[in-house]
């Protein structure tokens, strides 16, 4: 990886945006069906650069991204493996082939997210964790640019090759497969609150 010089948290423009904190907690939200409209890559790129600052044991920077624009040549590739993919693990399903093609086109961007394992299982479950966050920075980021970012790890995500498909090292942990666009849809979000799950240990 090229050097990149250090930078401190007073060193980084923040954007500005009238979404709180909270706002961007409780309004974040999947999306299956999105705009078809074009993802401004400034504002991929001020949602990448919050993922960096999230917490992280010794920092170990376990963090590796890749980009996948509509339409680029690294999609087309990511849409082969895919019909492929699905052919090999079934001949007979050259329905869902196709529809898995077509869907991995279809998404207006896609992050796929990855956390470099560590020669001890503690840190490589660390590393894990620190990526997951990284992510969620990325989400909430997202609401504040009015873009939603799914979270998968199901469908094409769990075909074998992927990683080396996408250009990773088959080591990494796949943690996301992530489309982000602007959602065409209002995702119903129900919880139970959380008091179902707080003991206070007065
Ligand atoms: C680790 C992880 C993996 C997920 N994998 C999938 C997936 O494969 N397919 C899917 O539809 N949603 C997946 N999701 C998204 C959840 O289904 C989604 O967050 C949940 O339905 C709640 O909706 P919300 O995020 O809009 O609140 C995943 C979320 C997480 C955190």
């Amino acid at each position: 990886m090229a050097e990149i010089e250090e930078q401190k948290w007073t060193d980084v423009s923040v954007p500005q945006t009238t979404t709180t904190v909270y706002q961007a907690l409780y309004n974040r939200r999947m999306a299956w069906k999105f705009e078809d409209r074009e993802v401004p890559r400034d504002a991929v790129e001020r949602m990448l650069a919050t993922s960096v600052w999230a917490p992280n044991h010794k920092h170990t920077q376990p963090w590796r991204f890749f980009v996948s624009t509509k339409d680029s040549a690294h999609r087309q590739k990511i849409a082969d493996f895919a019909e492929k993919g699905i052919i090999a693990r079934n001949a007979e399903d050259t329905t869902m082939a196709m529809r898995q093609r077509q869907w991995t086109l279809d998404q207006p961007l896609m992050i796929f997210a990855y956390s470099v394992p560590a020669d001890r299982e503690d840190i490589t479950q660390e590393n894990y964790a620190a990526v997951v966050c990284a992510l969620h920075n990325v989400n909430l980021a997202g609401v504040a640019e009015g873009l939603a970012v799914t979270w998968e790890t199901g469908g094409i995500a769990k075909l074998p090759g992927l990683t080396e498909a996408v250009g990773g090292d088959p080591e990494w942990a796949l943690v996301a497969m992530a489309t982000v666009g602007y959602p065409d849809e209002e995702s119903p979000a129900t919880r139970t609150p959380v008091s179902a799950f707080v003991t206070w240990a007065d």
